[in-house]
């Protein structure tokens, strides 16, 4: 379905749990977060009546996220019901790697195919810092099982973070030489409860692929620019085996880009990331609402998806996105 700036609307972005095995200091407190409540969480099915709604409105793309999907029960069955909808051309998820050794077999059997990894550190101690406690080895061996099982594309996220992994870039890069991954470094959003910690940690793209350059010749995966895969761009290592990408979203704005929908794990529709605005589904799902009342639900939250979001990464718009990515699944 196309909403008011001639969008396609495409991609349904699902978060199935706020909970997380680690507290990665950009996203949470070391606390971890006040968890939305078991009964709120919206169940399997709800979600599968939501996608069936989507998917009758031109939505054919869907990635289950978190928190950290791997770690809510029953998630294997679950993706073999979203496979088995008609419609859904495009199945994947994004994990933080620490549970996919042990999942790997069962997700692949499940139906899906591609993965996305968080993975911001390759040395072991900085990795079980900026996680607060996750272990880099547990990553490295569920990566490596997704390879060996047949996964692709598996992509590598690396959110990028002044002081923190600018040391690494070119070790990150290197990645790409003998392994067929996409690494792709995303420029850290101050966003939720984080918010302004990490204001002065945000490096650019541009700064990170000069860096790389220096070392390496980047070309532009098919030809003149960038090849654009969501919202990354993407690049080769002369020679490399994978590819390199850039997702832009302090630097460069790509909401006239953006294709997306997101279920938060309790229930909400949110047309844009960075604005709260968002649409309940969980009420009228749970108080009998008819299939076409739940489809014109869903074709408001399209209609009302803003041009471009209003944040301002530098100053005092911030308040605007006060949720959390662990509840919103970035
Ligand atoms: P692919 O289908 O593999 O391209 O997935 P993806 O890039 O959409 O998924 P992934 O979960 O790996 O997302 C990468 C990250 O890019 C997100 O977690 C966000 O940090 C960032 N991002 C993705 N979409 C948006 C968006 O609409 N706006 C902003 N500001 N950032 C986004
Ligand atoms: N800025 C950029 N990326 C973020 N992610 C989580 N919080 C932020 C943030 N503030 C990333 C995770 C993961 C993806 C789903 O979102 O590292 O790769
Ligand atoms: Fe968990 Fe992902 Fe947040 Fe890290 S970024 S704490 S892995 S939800």
């Amino acid at each position: 379905m196309l909403d008011n700036y001639q969008r396609d609307i495409n991609y349904l972005r699902i978060s199935i749990t706020d909970r997380c095995n680690l507290r990665c200091r950009y996203c949470m407190p070391k606390e971890g977060l006040s968890q939305i409540g078991h009964d709120d969480i919206l169940r399997y099915e709800e979600i599968l009546r939501v996608v069936r709604s989507s998917v009758s409105l031109g939505v054919a793309k869907v990635r289950i996220t978190g928190g950290e999907p791997l770690v809510r029960r029953g998630i294997v069955p679950f993706v073999a019901a979203l496979k088995a909808l008609a419609g859904i051309e495009d199945l994947s998820l994004t994990t933080n790697g620490i549970l996919l050794e042990r999942c790997a077999a069962d997700l692949f059997q499940a139906g899906i195919r591609r993965i996305n990894v968080s993975l911001d550190s390759l040395n072991p101690d900085k990795y079980h810092d900026i996680t607060r406690g996750g272990s880099l080895a547990d990553v490295l061996r569920g990566i490596a099982a997704v390879y060996d099982q047949g996964f692709s594309p598996i992509k590598i996220n690396v959110v990028a973070i002044k002081g923190f992994n600018d040391d690494e870039l070119l070790d990150f890069a290197r990645l790409t030489l003998e392994n067929p991954y996409q690494v792709r470094f995303i420029e850290l959003m101050p966003l939720g409860h984080p918010g302004r910690d990490n204001l002065g940690k945000y490096l650019a793209s541009e700064a990170i692929m000069g860096a790389i350059a220096n070392k390496y010749s980047l070309s532009p995966v098919n030809g003149e620019g960038a090849r654009m895969d969501g919202p990354a761009k993407m690049y080769r290592i002369e020679g490399g085996r994978g590819e390199i990408g850039f997702i832009s979203p302090v630097s460069h704005h790509f909401c006239h880009l953006c294709n997306r929908l997101r279920l938060t794990a309790d229930g909400k529709l949110r047309a844009c990331l960075l604005s709260d605005e968002e649409t309940d589904l969980k009420t009228p799902l749970r108080t009998g609402c008819t299939d076409s009342a739940l489809a014109t639900l869903i074709k408001e939250a399209i209609a009302g998806k803003p041009r471009k979001h209003e944040v301002r990464f530098d100053g005092p718009s911030l308040r605007k996105c006060v949720k959390n990515m662990s509840a919103i699944g970035g």
